[in-house]
C-alpha cells in the first residue's frame, strides 16, 4: 500500500487522486472541529472556502436549520455563531442542524480534493479510526495537509505521521511503499511522542496559544478520543 503526504494542499491535485483514499488533515483546528460537530449531533457539515458563500448558504437555509462557524487568522468571523474551537461544536447548538464552516486553510484543503472518490477527515483525536478506515479501502493513501497560509505546518505533519503509524496496524505496509515525505512525517510523530519535538515551537501553535486557545491545542493533540471518521462527498461532510 503506497502512502504519501502532501505537506500543504495545492490546486492541481486531480492527477494524483485516482484509486486513492485521501485523508485531509487540519488538526488545528478545522478537521478536529468538524469531527466534533458530527459528534455533537449535526446532520451534516458544509465546508466553504469563501466566508461570503457560507453566509449566503446560511441565509438560504434559515437560522432554524443551520449554524455558521469559522475563523480567519484563528479568530471567529464577525456575525458567525461559532469560531473554530472544537469543543464548542459538541454543544447543543449544532444538534439536528446543518453546520456551515469556513476556515482560513482547512476548508480550502477539502475543496482541493473534492474530485477524489474517497475523502476522509483525519486528526489526532480520530487518528486510529481514520487509519483503520483508510486501510480497509485497500487503495493508496494520500494524506493532504492544510498547512498554514500556504506553508507546511508541523502540527499537521505530526498528525499525518500518527495516522501512518496507525495504518501499519491494519495493513501490510512493505519496504519502499512510504514516500520520503511519509517517512519524514512518521519520524516527526515519533519524535513528538517521545518528547524530543516541542509542539510549542510550532508557528501555528504559538499563534493559537497567543490568542488564548491553549485548551484547543491540548484537546486536538489528545489521540484517539473518538472513533468518528467524517467523509466528504458531494460537497457535504457526514459520518463515513
Ligand atoms: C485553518 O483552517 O486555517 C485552521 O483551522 C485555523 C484555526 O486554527 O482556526
Amino acid at each position: 500500500m503506497r502512502i504519501d503526504v502532501l505537506p500543504v494542499f495545492g490546486k492541481q491535485l486531480d492527477a494524483q487522486l485516482q484509486d486513492t483514499t485521501v485523508i485531509v488533515v487540519d488538526v488545528l483546528r478545522a478537521t478536529s472541529s468538524i469531527i466534533c460537530a458530527l459528534n455533537g449531533g449535526a446532520i451534516k457539515v458544509v465546508p466553504t472556502v469563501d466566508a461570503g458563500d457560507a453566509v449566503a448558504l446560511a441565509s438560504r437555509l434559515g437560522a432554524r436549520e443551520c449554524v455558521l462557524g469559522g475563523e480567519r487568522g484563528g479568530v471567529k468571523i464577525n456575525g458567525f455563531d461559532l469560531g473554530n474551537s472544537p469543543e464548542d461544536y459538541l454543544g447543543r447548538i449544532v444538534r439536528g442542524k446543518t453546520v456551515i464552516v469556513s476556515t482560513t486553510n482547512g476548508t480550502g484543503a477539502l475543496h482541493s480534493v473534492k474530485s477524489a472518490d474517497m475523502v476522509l477527515l483525519g486528526s489526532m483525536i480520530n487518528r486510529e479510526a481514520a487509519a483503520k478506515k483508510a486501510a480497509a479501502e485497500g487503495n493508496s493513501i494520500l494524506i493532504v495537509c492544510s498547512g498554514t497560509d500556504g506553508q507546511p505546518s508541523a502540527d499537521d505533519l505530526i498528525t499525518a505521521g500518527a495516522i501512518i503509524d496507525a495504518v501499519r496496524r491494519y495493513s501490510d505496509v512493505r519496504e519502499g511503499e512510504l514516500t520520503d515525505m511519509a517517512l519524514i512525517c512518521e519520524n516527526l510523530y515519533h519524535n513528538w511522542r517521545e518528547g524530543s519535538f516541542d509542539l510549542n515551537s510550532v508557528f501555528h501553535v504559538k499563534r493559537l496559544i497567543g490568542l488564548g486557545f491553549q485548551k484547543d491545542v491540548d484537546f486536538c493533540f489528545t489521540p484517539d478520543s473518538t472513533d468518528t471518521v467524517p467523509a466528504y462527498r458531494d460537497a457535504v461532510i457526514v459520518k463515513a
